[in-house]
């Protein structure tokens, strides 16, 4: 297995505005597989691990707090450039800032409720991966139509 992979979690805010079908649906229309996909409350450890970049940050004690507050939908996604691709698709952190057509700048105004993370690059993919997910709940599956979802 050498393909990129990511991982995304929509956060409570998304969660509770029934915003899940919408934002995977992005990702499937955009051609990325889906390679694992569950919806669980974080423990503060596990959201303090995955915010720990942002321990010293004024914010961290209250993204912490909404993190754990309620349903997080994690997700690890494949594909060639997937880790830029999707922060891409996610938008600027301020949704204010973020463009239109982007998920943050389509569906978002506060940067404490921007609705969705995305892993910012390689180390931070394979760290949060690892965090959220045991080995046994990825899946490694061909598509039928694999051949097209290949850069050229
Ligand atoms: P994320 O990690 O959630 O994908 O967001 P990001 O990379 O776009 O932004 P990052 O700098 O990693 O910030 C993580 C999350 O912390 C909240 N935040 N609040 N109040 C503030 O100034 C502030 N700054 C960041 C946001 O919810 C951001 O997504
Ligand atoms: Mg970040």
């Amino acid at each position: 297995m050498s393909a990129e992979r990511t991982f995304i979690a929509i956060k409570p805010d998304g969660v509770q505005r029934g915003l899940v079908g919408e934002i995977l649906g992005r990702f499937e229309r955009k051609g990325f597989k889906l390679i694992g996909l569950k919806q669980v409350v974080p423990s503060t450890q596990l959201a303090s691990k995955h915010y720990g970049v942002h321990k010293d940050r004024p914010f961290f004690s209250d993204l912490v707090a909404f993190i754990t507050s309620g349903p997080v939908v994690a997700m690890v996604w494949e594909g060639d450039g997937v880790i830029s691709s999707a922060r891409k698709l996610i938008g600027a952190t301020k949704p204010l800032e973020a463009e239109p057509g982007t998920i943050r700048g389509d569906l978002a105004v506060n940067i404490g409720r921007n609705v969705i993370h995305g892993s910012d690059g390689l180390d931070t993919a394979n760290f949060e991966i690892a965090l959220w997910f045991e080995s046994s709940e990825l899946a490694d599956w061909t598509p039928a139509d694999q051949i097209w979802r290949k850069e050229e």
